[in-house]
């Protein structure tokens, strides 16, 4: 059974940057940066421009990642690609991504398999499981991990919307996730879930139990009101389980690989919320210089967060051959996973 490990990292974020006092003086909305910073951390974040979509922010990463991988068009095995905010509600975005890379260009006519990972904060945790998971089983000798958000598309950028729209950035992370015969790679992984809270944080744009999915008004075009169109968040509520279930899901992976905080030389926690992984961090006595964020700069990408960090530690230089690194992410759903990594 092959070794799966990560051969390459990329990302992309678009260039306006949107401060916290941006949301006040660009979309009037009533805020002010001492209260998102103290509650969250977050300084700023990306939004795309208007024309730009999921799949095209995964563009730049991914070809980032195949660069650092060594590896073209022409080796990918498959695509997975994970994200909230999908181009539209059907297809996915990864046969967008195939066809934006190249890949079905004559003379590439690589027409690998393409999956969408519905999972949100956790999606590339999820991605990443069965990326392994493919890997391990011999069938596939490299896959595109994506994770790509575009979120301000579909925030209520008013004040009406100031607890989510404060929180959330666009980004796009991609990792290769290749086969090796070396002792090294992705060692172990935890998925869990809890659907009693599904509703908690969710964006229910649409009802597929009702007639019609969306309501008509009497010209018969389809109606959304705000309360639909727009994510909701029991934010405590989210708050709370997150610092459960990611302490839970670290404690299980450190017991299942015999570890401690010591053995471990950077951590990779999901950027939901800057005062919940210090939080996590605190309970587990995990020192601020393993914990590596960037969420001061991007807010909350979703399933873009932990591949944006890893190409940026990538290319900081802080990740080397031989380092141990562990991964924890919880969101919608609720959802959480881990995952510890021999790189
Ligand atoms: N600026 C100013 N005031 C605000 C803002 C803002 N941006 N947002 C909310 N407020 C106000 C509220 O309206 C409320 O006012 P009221 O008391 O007059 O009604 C007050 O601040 C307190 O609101 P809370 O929502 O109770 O604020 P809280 O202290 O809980 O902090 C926060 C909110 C930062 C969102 C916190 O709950 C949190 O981080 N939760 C977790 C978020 C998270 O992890 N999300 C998961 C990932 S997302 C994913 O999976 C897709």
């Amino acid at each position: 059974m092959p070794n799966a490990y990560i051969s390459g990292t990329g990302f992309h974020v678009p260039e306006d940057i949107v401060t916290n006092q941006d949301l006040v003086t660009r979309y009037g909305i009533d805020t002010t940066d001492e209260w998102i910073v103290k509650r969250t951390g977050i300084e700023a974040r990306r939004f795309a421009p208007e024309g730009v979509g999921t799949a095209d922010l995964a563009v730049p990463a991914v070809q980032m990642a195949l660069e650092r991988a060594g590896i073209s068009n022409a080796d990918i095995g498959m695509i997975i690609f994970a994200t909230l905010s999908p181009d539209h509600c059907f297809p996915g975005s990864g046969v967008y991504l195939q066809h934006k890379l190249g890949l079905t260009d004559e003379g590439v006519g690589n027409f690998a398999g393409c999956l969408d990972v519905r999972n949100q904060c956790s999606g590339f945790l999820y991605g990443l499981a069965t990326a392994t998971s493919m890997v391990q089983s011999g069938s596939v000798d490299n896959i595109v991990l994506v994770g790509a958000e575009v979120h301000s598309a579909a925030l209520d950028l008013s004040t009406r919307g100031r607890n989510v729209a404060s929180l959330f950035g666009d980004g796009a992370g991609a990792v290769i996730v290749s086969a090796t015969e070396e002792d090294r790679g992705i060692r172990s992984w935890h998925l869990g879930a809890d659907g009693r809270h599904a509703d908690a944080l969710s964006q229910k744009v649409f009802d597929i139990s009702k007639r019609p999915f969306i309501p008509l008004n009497e010209e018969g075009v389809g109606q959304v009101a705000p309360d639909y169109m727009f994510a909701h968040m029991a934010g405590r509520l989210v708050f709370k389980h997150a610092v459960e279930r990611m302490i839970g899901a670290l404690m299980k992976e450190f017991q299942k690989q015999s570890l401690t905080v010591d053995d471990v030389d950077l951590f990779f926690f999901h950027q939901a919320n800057l005062r919940i992984n210090q939080y996590v961090a605190k309970n587990l006595g995990l020192p601020d210089e393993k914990l590596f964020h960037n969420i001061e700069r991007y807010g909350n990408t979703t399933a873009a967060t932990i591949p944006i960090m890893l190409a940026e530690a990538q290319g900081q230089g802080r990740l080397e051959r031989g380092m141990k690194i562990v991964t924890v992410a919880f969101g919608s759903g609720f959802t959480w996973g881990a995952a510890i990594i021999d790189w």
